[in-house]
């Protein structure tokens, strides 16, 4: 990765867009609008949470990038925006998660039932906004990637013989639940640009995307939930298998694996346990080899940027790369 972009900030990445960004606040509060109840307490509360808008961000860089004049961008980005908030209420109800963004989530200070039907509201609010902008371009990618990430969260569930999870496996389900995303959002913001940007924008974002998610993983091991305002640990305590285990079991000796498997077969496996199958991982080098795949994936979607003319908004993406992966939170 080029050195100027090391120890860059979330809002270093947001400058050239931070305008944007608030009206993309205000479109999202007048998206989620709700007058009965039960649903305006829940969107009270969503709008509290503040999450890093980074899929906005990215959209509207990659517009700003692509030289588009697209004036919609503040909504799409807004619609994007809400259809990640939407798949969060999900899978923090799926995940049994009680924590997002530093506060209780849904299905925790509601109920399962209330994540269900407002995760569903949200969306469809989404929809009804796409609808309305008659973009039916956009309408196409976001559709496309918000049932790939259905798929990809049904791949999690649907991964039974747990120790014999793979690489590829896994590479394909963190392209399909959270790189496809960030993919869209990139290529929705530079939908009216030539078609080379358009496309180039699409592949930075899968790659960037994948290595958000691998960083997201190792952050699940290394960080305490007040630094990540999610709990710490989580994966391993839903039976989840990430690369750093992964990469882990292969190099892990009979006990270790024994260990882990222990993990597996619990049903509510102790904190212990835990945080014993997270020394064996680090102690075997899994977060190290996440970390460089991460930096990998980084790299390879830097190069994607090198069609596009060179302006402030190309080289905030540039540096959303390097967040992405140095991020604590
Ligand atoms: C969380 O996304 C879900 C993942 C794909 C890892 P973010 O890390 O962007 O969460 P917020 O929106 O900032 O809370
Ligand atoms: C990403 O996976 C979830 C979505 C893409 C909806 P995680 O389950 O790891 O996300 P967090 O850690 O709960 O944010
Ligand atoms: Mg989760
Ligand atoms: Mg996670």
């Amino acid at each position: 990765m080029s050195q100027q972009v090391a120890g860059v900030t979330l809002r270093d990445v947001q400058r050239p867009v931070a305008a944007e960004l608030e009206q993309v606040v205000d479109e999202l509060r007048r998206l989620i609008a709700a007058h009965f109840p039960i649903a305006s307490e829940v969107n009270e509360h969503l709008l509290r949470m503040k999450g890093k808008l980074f899929r906005p961000t990215l959209l509207l860089l990659s517009s700003k990038a692509a030289g588009s004049t697209d004036t919609r961008a503040n909504t799409l980005a807004a619609v994007v925006e809400l259809i990640h908030l939407a798949t969060l209420v999900h899978d923090d109800s799926v995940d049994h998660s009680v924590l997002r963004r530093g506060l209780p989530t849904i299905n925790a200070l509601f109920s399962h039932q209330i994540a269900v039907i407002m995760g569903d509201y949200l969306y469809s609010r989404a929809i009804i906004e796409l609808v309305k902008l008659d973009d039916r371009e956009a309408l196409r990618v976001l559709a496309r990637v918000t049932n790939e990430m259905t798929v990809g969260e049904m791949r999690q569930l649907e991964a039974h013989d747990k120790l014999a999870y793979g690489e590829s496996a896994y590479d394909e389900l963190i392209r399909a639940k959270t790189a496809s995303l960030l993919s869209g959002a990139c290529e929705v913001g530079a939908l009216t640009a030539p078609p080379a940007f358009r496309h180039a924008l699409a592949r930075f974002g899968m790659l960037l995307g994948m290595a958000f998610q691998i960083t997201d993983d190792v952050l699940d091991y290394t960080q305490p939930e007040a630094v990540t305002g999610k709990p710490s640990g989580l994966d391993l305590r839903e039976h989840k298998v990430t690369l750093p285990l992964i990469a882990a079991l292969a190099r892990l000796p009979a006990d270790g694996r024994r260990v882990v498997e222990r993990l597996m077969n619990a049903a509510e496996p102790s904190d212990d346990l835990v945080a014993e199958v997270i020394r064996l991982v680090e102690a075997a080098g899994g977060l190290e080899t996440a970390r460089r795949r991460a930096l990998d994936l980084a790299q390879q979607a830097e190069a994607e940027l090198e069609v596009l003319p060179p302006s402030a908004a190309r080289d905030a993406l540039q540096g959303s790369i390097a967040y992405a992966v140095e991020r604590r939170s």
